[in-house]
């Protein structure tokens, strides 16, 4: 059982460090849980790749701000502060 245990910790960290090296900055991966990575997936939640940079940080800021009113974002935005919106936004904003 301890085995088990161990091997599965073990190949996690495998697979986070895989992912790691090409990867989005801190709390990134957390956005495509709604917003959908590809295009070919429909949802009702817009996708952020190729989205305008200061779009997203505009609209995270009203989220959390107040000013604009969310289902989820506005609770999610309180999370993040102004420099890891900027570095999500910069990213999404280089993605196809
Ligand atoms: C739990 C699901 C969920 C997660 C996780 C999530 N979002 Fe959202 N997002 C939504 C929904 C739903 C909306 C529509 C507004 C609302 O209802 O809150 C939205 C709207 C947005 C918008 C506005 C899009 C537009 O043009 O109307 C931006 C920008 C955005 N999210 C960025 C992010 C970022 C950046 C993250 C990761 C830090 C993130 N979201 C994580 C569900 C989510």
């Amino acid at each position: 059982m301890h085995r088990v245990v161990a091997v599965a910790i073990g190949l996690a960290s495998i697979a986070t460090a895989a992912v790691v090296a090409a990867e989005p900055p801190a709390g990134a991966a957390a956005c495509s849980g709604c917003h959908p990575s590809s295009p070919r997936v429909t949802s009702p939640v817009v996708r952020l790749a190729g989205r305008d940079r200061a779009e997203i940080i505009k609209a995270m800021q009203d989220f959390r701000s107040g000013a604009r009113a969310g289902t989820v974002m506005d609770r999610i935005a309180k999370g993040f502060t102004d420099a890891e919106i900027q570095a999500i936004a910069a990213w999404y904003a280089a993605q196809k």
